[in-house]
């Protein structure tokens, strides 16, 4: 307790310096913010969206309609009903008309240290133009989805936005996915046109990634859906263009056609409730699932955060670590801070490399306020030394953010003391790729009291409760522990999966009648603070990403030797958790390094290398119940040596797999 006390008067005496006025400068002024946001969502966030620019105004009553409890009928939300707007003006021209033109919209490094480049807001939007009539020119229409497979160059926002300015749905797909990964979301949202690059250098590495599009779509093919376009960016260092395999029938060079395109091309206006995009997230079942965000919520909840989360006003400097791939990059590297007007640092390259510096040279070199990262990342710059941080100079920062799984104490403290010299509030961010933006975190303001590892208070409009998992039943003292589910609505919450409104309604809003049910465990403390203990589901979070075990398994079974998988989270000390598989094969004299290997290769061709299980523990058996369900709590238990732990086992068919299963440990 004196250590937060100490920690808090820091915070006090670093904000008391400040060179700005905090936003919410005292806990009255968020709690009266906060009561207007739940008790008048529709007014609160009319007003928050009258800062953007709308083309046709929604009406200030009436633009909100939802039901969320599915024993009403169907799940459906609307805000900003009768607005139209394009979030790709609110990013760019709208900046560009306030005179702020020539400011820096992104700045880039690659690979390589010497490979920077700076993008204004003008340059960008002309980019984004000349992209979307290309788009348009291959027969790109409003709602149509366009499949972006890129590395973290410029290009990749680029593409995102130029999809939003016409209407059309983007779907980024994780550059570490591989070639069926990519085929199977090509297929599930029929994407005609594919965008994609040569191959990136990753650290000493080459990741080629025209080949795997390649694949891909020769695998859609098979399936009976052709894609008409792919547009191909060179980027140098991992596969030179002569060698880039070409179909000239399909294939465009990104450097040939883009330039050729007019640097003009008006927005298409879309309705707020209009599809900005799509980007698939793994759950407890197999099939990935295709989370559908909006055009206007999407939009004021990405801005809205930024700015009362990261304080981001124009013209500040923010760096963010995370990949377009997924959804923080989505919300805080493409769209939220260009909303705000900010100038972002991105890396195109290994946060690592050349060496455990390289970060903390980019904060420097490009004076960053905030800097916004993940806790895997953390603790794996931590185990290199507090020299790489000190080496730079830092004073700049002001804020820093956390995202994507819980972060310990430990790393919280490197990164408090040692990153930010005890003088910058930590954001930790609590959010999903569901819910668009983020729900919960300590406010970067000097009466927040974060405490290490909490993901602090709900945003506004955010109604967390925490239920109790046997009974459903809401836990309503302030000190609670249970599952974490949100009461109402919030702008930028996904409407829906794609093509599977049903399955949105049961994995969200069936399991606790009337809630927004998150997946996560969580605790609330006598403050009223949040703490997220991590999934309740079948669901791993490994190095900041979702990784469902049944997709896992899935991948793993159809291996042809593969008879039964089942696959769990295990610590671990670098990616928060690791992936551990049990694996039944068919006949059981083949259990060697080979195998283990060739099911490693497996999992990696079904889903990508970040899929693959840390370890492979041969199961001759897998313990299940009578009815045949495997006890995953077991497997845990036994995964790592607790089997003293093991608690009640009297529902085990066969008790003997047990013992089977601590001998094969480590073979
Ligand atoms: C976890 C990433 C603790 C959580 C934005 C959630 C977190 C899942 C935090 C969503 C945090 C995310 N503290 N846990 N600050 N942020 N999570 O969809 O389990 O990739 O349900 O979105 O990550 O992962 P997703």
């Amino acid at each position: 307790m004196q250590r937060l006390e100490v920690l808090s008067r820091q915070l006090t005496a670093a904000q008391a310096s400040e060179d700005r006025a905090p936003l919410l400068a005292t806990r009255a002024e968020y709690d009266a913010m906060y009561r207007r946001s739940v008790e008048d969502p529709e007014g609160f966030w009319g007003e928050m969206a009258s800062g953007y620019h709308w083309q046709e105004k929604f009406p200030a009553r009436g633009h909100l309609q939802y039901n969320t409890d599915v024993r009403r009928g169907p799940v459906s939300v609307q805000f900003f009903r009768g607005g139209t707007t394009n979030i790709s003006y609110n990013c760019l021209d709208r900046w560009v008309a306030a005179g702020r033109g020539d400011q820096t919209c992104f700045i880039w490094e690659g690979n390589e240290e010497s490979d920077r480049r700076t993008v204004t807001y003008r340059q960008l939007l002309e980019e984004v133009s000349r992209l979307a009539n290309w788009m348009q020119s291959v027969g790109v229409k409003k709602g149509d989805a366009v499949t972006i497979y890129l590395p973290m160059v410029v290009e990749l926002p680029a593409a995102m936005l130029a999809c939003a300015r016409i209407g059309a749905v983007h779907s980024v797909v994780f550059g570490g996915f591989s070639a069926d990964a990519v085929a199977q979301r090509i297929l599930d949202c029929k994407g005609k046109v594919v965008l994609t690059a040569t191959g990136v250098m990753r650290g000493a590495k080459p990741v080629l990634l025209k080949p795997i599009v390649d694949e891909a779509v020769a695998l859609a093919a098979k399936q009976g859906f052709n894609v008409s376009s792919v547009l191909c960016l060179e980027v140098p260092g991992a596969l030179p263009a002569s060698r880039t395999p070409w179909n000239p029938a399909r294939d465009v060079w990104w450097g040939d056609a883009i330039p050729k395109m007019s640097p003009v091309c008006p927005p298409v206006w879309l309705a707020a409730e209009d599809r900005s995009f799509l980007l698939y997230t793994s759950g407890s079942t197999g099939k990935p699932k295709g989370v559908v965000h909006t055009v206007g919520g999407y939009m004021i909840g990405a801005g809205v955060t930024c700015r009362y989360l990261f304080d981001m006003r124009p013209g500040d400097i923010f760096m963010n670590t995370a990949d377009c791939g997924w959804i923080t990059g989505h919300t805080y590297l493409a769209y939220g801070p260009l909303l705000c007007g900010v100038s972002v640092v991105m890396l195109g390259g290994v946060p690592t490399y050349p060496d455990g510096g390289r970060l903390w040279r980019m904060a420097e070199r490009y004076k960053a306020r905030t800097f916004y990262t993940a806790p895997t990342l953390l603790r794996s710059l931590l185990q290199l030394g507090d020299a790489w941080p000190r080496q730079s100079d830092l004073s700049s920062l002001r804020i820093l953010g956390s995202v994507g799984e819980p972060i310990n104490e430990h790393a919280w403290h490197w990164y408090h003391e040692v990153v930010g010299d005890s003088r910058c509030p930590i954001v930790d961010t609590w959010w999903q790729t569901e819910t668009g933006s983020a729900m919960m975190a300590p406010l970067p303001a000097p009466w927040m009291n974060a405490k290490p590892g909490s993901a602090g208070l709900p945003f506004f409009g955010v109604c967390p409760v925490i239920l109790d998992p046997a009974t459903g039943n809401e836990i309503v003292s302030t000190a609670a522990e249970g599952v974490l589910a949100l009461r109402g609505v919030w702008p930028s919450m996904a409407r829906t999966l794609h093509g599977d409104h049903e399955r949105f309604e049961s994995v969200y809003f069936a399991p606790y009648k009337g809630y927004y049910f998150t997946g996560d465990g969580c605790r609330r403390d006598a403050d009223g603070h949040y703490w997220i203990t991590g999934r309740v589901d079948d669901v791993i979070n490994v190095s900041g990403h979702r990784i469902g075990t049944a997709e896992v398994e899935s991948a793993l079974t159809e291996h042809a030797d593969c008879a039964e998988a089942a696959v769990i989270g295990v610590e671990h000390g670098i990616k928060g958790q690791a992936i551990y598989a049990f694996v039944t094969l068919r006949g059981h004299d083949h259990q060697t390094e080979a195998m283990r290997k060739g099911l490693m290769d497996h999992v990696r061709k079904v889903i990508g290398p970040f899929a693959v299980p840390e370890v492979i523990h041969w199961a001759p058996a897998l313990p299940k119940t009578r009815s045949g369900k495997i006890m995953r709590r077991v497997l845990r238990k036994i995964a790592t040596g607790e089997e003293k732990e093991l608690g009640d086992v009297s529902t085990l068919a066969e008790p003997g797999v047990v013992e089977m299963l601590i001998k094969l440990r480590g073979k």
